[in-house]
C-alpha cells in the first residue's frame, strides 16, 4: 500500500502551528502522487490553506490518552505531545508509558501519588498491569534485582526543574518501604537522606566532565 492512499479526503492531520506548535488540520482533496501542495480546511478557523510537505497523519480519537505511547499508530512528535497533553490537562496523568520507558510531566504540585498505599498496590505488579507510575519502574527494577542477583539502573533524565530529583527520590522511598523490615521508617530516612549526597556526587562528577572537555 503506498503512503498516498492514507491521504485521502477527510483525512486528519496535523500542521505546524507558530503559536501552539502543531494545529489540527483535514485534507479536502485526495493528495495524489505528483502533487506539490495539499489542500486543508484548518479546524480552529476553517480556512483553507496550501502547504508544500506531506503533513503527518492524526491518530484516531480512540487511540487518544493511551498509557503507553507505542500504542499509537502514528507515533511522531505532534502525537506524541497530543496524548501527553490530553492524560496531563484533561485526565490529570502525569505518567506515560513509551514502552520501558516512563515519561513524565512535573505537575509543580503536590498529587496524592505516593502514599504507602500506592506503593503497597504497585508492589509485586509488572509494568503494564496498572497505571503508569515511578513505582512501577521500581518494582521492576526491585524484583529484577531480587530474581536475577544482579545490579540495575535507573536512567532519570530531563532538563533542569524536570523533576529528576523528586523522581529519585519517590524511586528511592519504593525501595526503603519494600526493602524493610521492622525498621522500615528508618531504612526510608537513611535512603532519602543519602540523596543529598548522590546529587552533589553527580553534580561534581559531570562537572569534571565539562571541564574536562
Ligand atoms: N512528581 C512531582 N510532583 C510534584 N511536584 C514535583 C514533582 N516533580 C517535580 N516537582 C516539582 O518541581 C521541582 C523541581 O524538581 P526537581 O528538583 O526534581 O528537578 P530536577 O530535574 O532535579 O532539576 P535540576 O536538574 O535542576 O536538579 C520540585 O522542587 C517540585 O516542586
Ligand atoms: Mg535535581
Amino acid at each position: 500500500m503506498s503512503i498516498y492512499e492514507l491521504y485521502v479526503k477527510g483525512a486528519r492531520v496535523w500542521i505546524p502551528n507558530q503559536e501552539n506548535v502543531w494545529e489540527k488540520a483535514s485534507l479536502l482533496r485526495d493528495f495524489n502522487r505528483g502533487d506539490n501542495s495539499v489542500h486543508l480546511e484548518v479546524e480552529a478557523d476553517l480556512q483553507k490553506r496550501e502547504i508544500p510537505d506531506l503533513p503527518p497523519l492524526r491518530n484516531p480519537p480512540i487511540l487518544i490518552g493511551q498509557n503507553d505511547l507505542t500504542a499509537l499508530s502514528y507515533l511522531h512528535e505532534p502525537d506524541v505531545l497530543y496524548n501527553l497533553q490530553v492524560r496531563f490537562c484533561e485526565r490529570q496523568k502525569i505518567y506515560t508509558y513509551c514502552g520501558i520507558i516512563l515519561v513524565a510531566i512535573n505537575p509543580y504540585k503536590e498529587m496524592a501519588l505516593y502514599g504507602q498505599d500506592l506503593i503497597r498496590a504497585y508492589r509485586g505488579h509488572s509494568m503494564g498491569e496498572l497505571e503508569p507510575h515511578i513505582f512501577a519502574i521500581a518494582e521492576e527494577a526491585y524484583t529484577k534485582l531480587e530474581r536475577e542477583n544482579c545490579n540495575q539502573s535507573i536512567i532519570v533524565s530531563g532538563e533542569s526543574g524536570a523533576g529528576k530529583t523528586v523522581s529519585a527520590k519517590y524511586a528511592m522511598r519504593y525501595f526503603a518501604a519494600v526493602g524493610g523490615s521492622e525498621s522500615e521508617t528508618q531504612i526510608e530516612r537513611k535512603v532519602l537522606a543519602s540523596s543529598p549526597i548522590m546529587e552533589v556526587m553527580i553534580s561534581l562528577s559531570a562537572n569534571y566532565c565539562m571541564e574536562a572537555h
